[in-house]
């Protein structure tokens, strides 16, 4: 078979593991050419490829990023857009597509899967909010480096009896808040699904630090609001899917909590390093074991299906379950577990 790839929205370190597992199954085992979109579905509405070998994808199992590139362009919301796709598939004899990608990108192909396309959906977000599947690649990464960079930032808090505001990525979902909040000791985590009180975040710093504690950790969510708008945050614009372009919580967040507390603050934004680099070990498993399923869901003509992990288990889903609803935090974890050391 001619199977074309593509990876879209945001990169996500194990982009590269799941390309290598499709060329490596796809070229050896099911004898398939497999062509790279370049990214995203810029290159499947620009007929834009590359051909992916086995030789081509050696060394870059560790690689973060996208070796084809990745874009946040939606066909959709082109004039033609669905039909530019359908004929660049053609044009180029491709019998289907992996796509590979978060709630974005898999919404773009479940339409198009709907509409006749032979596509089969990989979930990818660093951000864990893909439904239908129990994590998404990139996640552990994502996870791992926001916990190291709050451990590095007890010492210095602790060195300066300050309090640290860490702003990390989650623009609907605080996955990435909460568990590397939890990993990291946080004083306080704040998430989108949780709107928090400034007062009571204040007052539960001032009442660690006159318990004569004098660092406190707060990992906030980029995505965090506060309840009835007591903080202004600015908006930045919004992309191709319609989202706000989001950072800044962490600045607002800081200049309040110093103001009200008189304890000094600082913040640190980790933006894009969470996404940035080479995948953990687990991510790199998950993602090899999600493209030797999808190239496999290819070859049983499992279309309309996104590969997932259901407890230890790789499974097929319909891609419409992946694209319902976001998934949210477990609220179990937050108010059982994490709260707990909210003292
Ligand atoms: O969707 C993943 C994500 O990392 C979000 O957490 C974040 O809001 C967004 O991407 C940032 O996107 P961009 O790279 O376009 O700034």
């Amino acid at each position: 078979m001619k199977v074309g790839v593509l990876t879209g929205g945001g990169d996500c370190p194990g982009l590269n593991a799941v390309i290598r597992a499709v060329v490596r199954k796809g070229q050896n085992v099911h004898g398939d050419e497999i062509v790279g979109f370049l990214d995203g579905w810029k290159g499947v509405l620009e007929g834009a490829t590359m051909p992916l070998g086995v030789a081509a994808m050696r060394g870059t199992l560790p690689r973060g990023g996208t070796v084809i590139g990745t874009s946040r362009t939606n066909p959709y919301k082109l004039d033609g857009g669905p039909e530019q796709v359908r004929a660049t598939l053609r044009d180029h004899a491709i019998d289907a597509l992996i796509a590979i990608g978060g709630e974005d990108t898999l919404g773009v192909a479940n339409k198009l899967y709907q509409e006749g396309v032979a596509v089969v959906g990989v979930p990818k977000t660093i951000d864990n909010d893909l439904s239908a599947t129990d994590v998404t690649f990139g996640f552990d990464t994502a996870v791992q480096v926001a916990s190291d960079a709050i451990d590095r930032l007890h010492t210095t808090a602790e060195s300066h009896d300050r309090v640290m505001v860490c702003e990390v990525m989650g623009r609907h979902a605080g996955h990435i808040a909460l568990h590397a909040g939890i990993a990291g000791g946080a004083a306080m985590i704040l998430v989108p699904e949780e709107p928090f009180d400034i007062d009571d975040v204040c007052d539960h710093i001032k009442q660690r630090h006159a318990q004569g504690r004098y660092a406190s950790i707060v990992v906030v969510a980029e995505g965090a609001t506060p309840k009835e708008g007591t903080m202004v945050l600015a908006e930045k614009g919004v992309d191709a899917f319609g989202h706000v372009r989001l950072g800044g919580i962490g600045n607002v967040l800081a200049e309040e909590i110093e103001a009200r507390t008189g304890f000094e603050t600082r913040v640190t934004i980790l933006g894009h390093i969470q996404r940035g680099g080479t995948p953990t070990a687990f991510d790199r498993i998950l993602s090899t074991r999600f493209g030797i399923a999808a190239i496999d869901a290819v070859h049983d003509g499992a279309f309309g299906q996104m590969v997932a992990l259901r407890g230890t288990e790789v499974v097929r889903v319909p891609l419409s379950e992946a694209v319902g609803e976001l998934k949210t935090i477990d609220r179990d974890l937050f108010h059982n577990v994490a709260e707990v050391f909210f003292n």
